[in-house]
């Protein structure tokens, strides 16, 4: 099939080079010309592990190639993916749906033929349905579009897997033609058996929603038991594996730390909230306001521990921040936690150094005032305290000996919970964990009191 995807960013960069993949005709569309020209050659313009590999072999087999022109969308495909970005809209908590508007009514301008127009991205419930009006009155006589919306789960870092094994399918449809043309498209994948759902444009838009808010608030319920545990020196990540046992509650989306970031939670469930109170509503979808507060919370909560280490003032403490990216395996440093902090620390007049594997280039673009560091042991070098805020394997695995020699104080914030404690405090280390009473060598114990105030905790242990 003859297909465009418009919107090349981690969503449609890895689905352009997945549809390709699949053996159809695959024209990736953005305005971004130097990306349009990375893909070109058959690079991948972010980190996502897979992709290069995907690029480059769909450019070598002819069928994947890359313009900035909608008119080229237009008469190349009979099949267009829209793909651009629906960020918050600045000052509200409301979806910006300029590009997704731009995006529908310039490509129907363009259309010479019958097409389908195939929203991807995360939009608002109501918006597939303004969006089909939207191209039928831009379009030419004859030509107006059919739309559909067939909402994308993947996740950065497994963003290729996700692409060509998903593990649903979901086809908003208006029209049995429609449902068709979607089912030709993924023939491989439904071939495999993967279950599909063929629903209305609006359960389909509210899918993906809903997903994404389960997992927001999948992880602010751990979050806020990590809280709870953090007021009675009790253990986070063993109540999680407990209680993660139960079937009907699962391990997985349940690991306590410095909460979500990225491009997708944060802004999806405050404009699924906005979007409640436009329909009248609101409050089936207020406990979002909590989950949102939660997760804010815990990145503060890095910033208190941090802070009581140096008896409340971190003017001139150099402390080193390993991760930068909202998440491994990926160089997003959109909504980022680990940047966040950093930049919390940074404010309160820490001397902050941040390392990150891939994401330092990303991080110095939004956050030049921070120190940086590409490798691992200058990053850690002379530092008062590291913050662990990316659970990177290469940290996971890290030496903590070989680690405890380069520093000048062996103080650990774990804000992931990624580190083997009990290996980290044989090395010397207090690991102050979230959610886990701390873990101090034996010969640096301080009498833990229990007590219901975090504060008194952490006087008792800073
Ligand atoms: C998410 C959804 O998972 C995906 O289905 C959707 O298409 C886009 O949004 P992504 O943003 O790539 O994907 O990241 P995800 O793996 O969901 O992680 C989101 C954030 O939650 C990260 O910052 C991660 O560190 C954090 N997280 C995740 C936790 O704090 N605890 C967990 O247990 C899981």
């Amino acid at each position: 099939m003859k297909i465009s995807v418009i919107g090349t960013g981690y969503l449609g960069a890895v689905h352009a080079a997945g549809m390709a993949e699949l053996g159809h005709e695959v024209l990736g569309v953005d305005s971004d010309a130097h990306k349009i020209a990375e893909l070109a050659a058959g690079r991948a313009p972010f980190h996502e592990p897979g992709l290069g590999e995907l690029l480059a072999r769909g450019v070598a087999s002819g069928r994947l190639s890359f313009s900035t022109s909608l008119e080229d969308a237009a008469a190349f495909a009979d099949v267009h993916f829209v793909c651009v970005g629906t960020p918050q809209e600045p000052g509200s908590d409301r979806a910006d749906l300029r590009f997704v508007d731009a995006v529908v009514a310039g490509l129907a301008a363009h259309l010479v033929r019958p097409a389908l127009i195939v929203g991807k991205s995360t939009v608002p419930v109501g918006t597939a349905r303004r969006l089909a009006a939207l191209a039928a009155s831009a379009a030419r006589p004859g030509v107006a579009p059919a739309l559909a919306w067939n909402p994308e789960f993947l996740r950065e870092g497994f963003a290729v897997e996700d692409t060509l094994a998903p593990d649903r399918l979901v086809f908003g449809v208006d029209d049995a033609s429609s449902e068709a043309v979607l089912r030709e498209v993924y023939a491989t994948v439904l071939d495999r058996g993967t279950p599909t759902h063929v629903t209305d444009l609006e359960t389909a838009e509210l899918v993906k929603v809903a997903a994404n808010s389960f997992l927001a608030t999948k992880i602010s319920f751990i979050n806020s038991m990590a809280e709870v545990c953090e007021a009675v020196g009790a253990d986070v990540t063993v109540l999680a594996d407990a209680i993660g046992e139960d079937a009907r509650i699962g391990r997985k989306f349940l690991n306590a730390g410095v909460g979500f970031g990225g491009g997708c939670l944060g802004k999806d469930i405050r404009a699924f909230r906005a979007r409640g109170h436009e329909l009248g509503v609101g409050q089936a979808l207020e406990f979002l306001a909590e989950v949102d507060a939660t997760n804010d919370r815990r990145r503060q909560r890095v910033l208190d521990l941090a802070a009581a280490r140096f008896d409340g003032d971190l003017v001139g403490r150099r402390v080193t921040v390993l991760g930068a990216a909202f998440k491994p395996d990926s160089d997003d440093v959109r909504d980022s936690p680990a940047l966040h902090v950093a930049r919390g620390l940074h404010d309160l007049g820490a001397v902050v150094t941040v390392h990150d594997p891939a994401a330092v280039d990303n991080a110095r673009r939004v956050a030049p005032q921070l120190g940086y560091a590409d490798d691992l042991g200058d990053a850690v070098a002379g530092a008062e305290l590291l913050v662990l805020l990316t659970e990177w394997r290469q940290y996971r695995e890290a030496d903590p000996r070989l680690l405890a020699s380069l520093v000048e104080d062996a103080v650990v914030v774990d804000g992931r919970n990624a580190l083997d404690t009990t290996l980290w405090t044989a090395a010397g280390w207090t690991v102050h964990a979230l959610g886990r009473p701390v873990s101090a060598p034996v010969w640096n114990v301080t009498p833990f009191v229990e007590t219901a105030s975090p504060v008194r905790q952490e006087e008792a242990v800073a």
